[in-house]
């Protein structure tokens, strides 16, 4: 293909590429780096139920987040989610996105979100309180517990902690069958359809407690998340997809995230010695602060490699709202475009024994020798996490509570496996808890 600088070429004449084994690839996860490993910008693929254009350059990835953004909307991923997320910050477009974000943003800022720290520490104990030493647990189940905690009362000031297990169960069904639309929408019966739909009433239910309890008992002069929507006097559908999203939105990812983490732990010794090693140094024992954050250096760097080799959102898509020419490609209206921060994290091109767990190699210029989308965990541009300031709060902190007083042995290894849905979870992640 002729990519030199001044050809232009039509996306439309592009023909579908055959992916060599395709059939035998075990996901979408090794269908991502196939595709990468034919080592072209962009390439027109064909799942059987979706076309799109995989771009695997990082400045094209650049320009579809910010410079030319304005000729995107969100992908199919994301629009197949509405019926449960609706019209939230994740999901509305142009100026109904740029307003919400707007009032939403100074929530987000670094120096509000500091003032959630003991909150989170104190939820992590919490939920730790009630493990057992020696037993062997759901480790993504318990991350899920302590990020839903923590969401919950740090944004909306309440507990869901009573729904946990309708939860669970309707959040597994929700990403599982939403995801299935995407990808295999011919396998989905109607009795799939029947319990997506119960998925959604059993999570509006709750979100509707959360903001029927902050109606029952205002709460003068607070500043959380849920105090600030409701004077907006926003409708009560809006109120509900906003906070619907940041419930979904802020607790699935981080949980993912630190759950691959304890994986990554228990495979490395060496690696969880440095990070016992900071805990201990830093805190020597007591429960973290705002000011031990920016001392945890070490622990930034696990958290940092950990999203680059199992980045909670592996992939994200934009769909053509104006034609558009990216990078020497003329893209129409229509088209859908994927970027995989999966396959991209793990690019040879930019980071050497690409598969390693070697949270030192973040420790230097790392970001700055590499394309800046060579790594982007959080997307960018104007629709770049809204959470990424508190997802990195949380799970250092998370990391360093827990770490004080436990270690995660991984139980089972041969039931582990990576399960990628909208987001990327680790299904079986069986491990036992140990005395440090
Ligand atoms: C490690 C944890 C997290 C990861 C990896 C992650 C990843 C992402 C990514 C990749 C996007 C962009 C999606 C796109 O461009 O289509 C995004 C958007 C978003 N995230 Fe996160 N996220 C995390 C944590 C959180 C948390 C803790 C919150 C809330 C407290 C949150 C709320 C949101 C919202 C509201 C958006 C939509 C922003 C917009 O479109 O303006 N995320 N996240």
């Amino acid at each position: 293909m002729d990519t030199s600088k001044h050809t232009v070429i039509s996306t439309q004449e592009m023909p579908i590429v055959t992916i060599p084994n395709a059939a035998n690839l075990a996901s979408a996860l090794d269908f991502f780096s196939a595709v990468r490993d034919l080592g072209e910008p962009v390439v027109h693929t064909f799942n059987g139920a979706m076309e799109t254009y995989v771009i695997n350059d990082p400045e094209m990835i650049r320009q579809i987040f910010v410079t030319k953004q304005g000729h995107f909307i969100k992908g199919r991923g994301l629009q197949e989610i509405r019926p449960l997320v609706g019209n939230g910050v994740l999901t509305s477009e142009k100026t109904e996105h740029k307003t919400q974000r707007a009032m939403m943003q100074p929530h987000f800022n670094m120096a509000h979100i500091g003032t959630y720290t003991d909150k989170m520490v104190e939820m992590t104990l919490q939920t730790m309180d009630h493990w057992q030493e020696g037993e062997v647990r759901d480790t993504t189940d318990d991350m899920m517990e302590i990020t839903m905690d923590i969401i919950t009362h740090t944004m909306f000031g309440t507990s869901v902690k009573e729904f946990i297990e309708e939860i669970r169960e309707s959040m597994h069904v929700a990403l599982t069958k939403f995801s299935a639309r995407v990808r295999e929408p011919h396998k989905l019966t109607a009795a799939d359809e029947a319990s997506m739909r119960q998925a959604v009433v059993t999570l509006n239910t709750v979100i509707a407690k959360i903001i029927e309890d902050r109606r029952q008992h205002p709460q003068e002069g607070s500043r959380d998340l849920l105090s600030i929507l409701l004077r907006t006097g926003m409708s009560d559908e809006e109120l509900r997809d906003q906070v619907m999203t940041i419930f979904l939105a802020g607790h699935e990812t981080t949980a993912n995230t630190l759950a691959w983490t304890w994986y990554l732990l228990s495979q490395h010794p060496e690696v969880e010695q440095k990070l016992w090693h900071e805990l201990d140094t830093v805190l020597g024992g007591r429960p973290a602060t705002y000011e031990d954050y920016n001392k945890l250096t070490y622990t930034h760097l696990i958290i940092q490699e950990s999203m680059r080799l199992y980045p909670a959102a592996w992939v994200v898509g934009r769909t053509v709202d104006e034609d558009v020419q990216i990078g020497n490609y003329q893209f129409s209206k229509g088209q859908n475009v994927s970027m995989s921060q999966w396959a991209m994290h793990r690019n040879p091109a930019y980071y050497d024994r690409p598969d390693a767990f070697l949270p030192e190699r973040f420790d230097g210029d790392l970001l700055k020798r590499i394309p800046s989308y060579a790594y982007f965990p959080f997307g960018g541009g104007p629709r770049v996490c809204i959470g990424n300031n508190f997802a990195l709060l949380e799970a250092a902190l998370v990391l360093a509570t827990v770490g004080q007083r436990y270690k995660l042995v991984l139980e089972d290894a041969d039931q582990l496996e990576p399960e990628p849905l909208i987001t990327l979870r680790p299904k079986n992640l069986r491990m036992r808890v140990v005395k440090r």
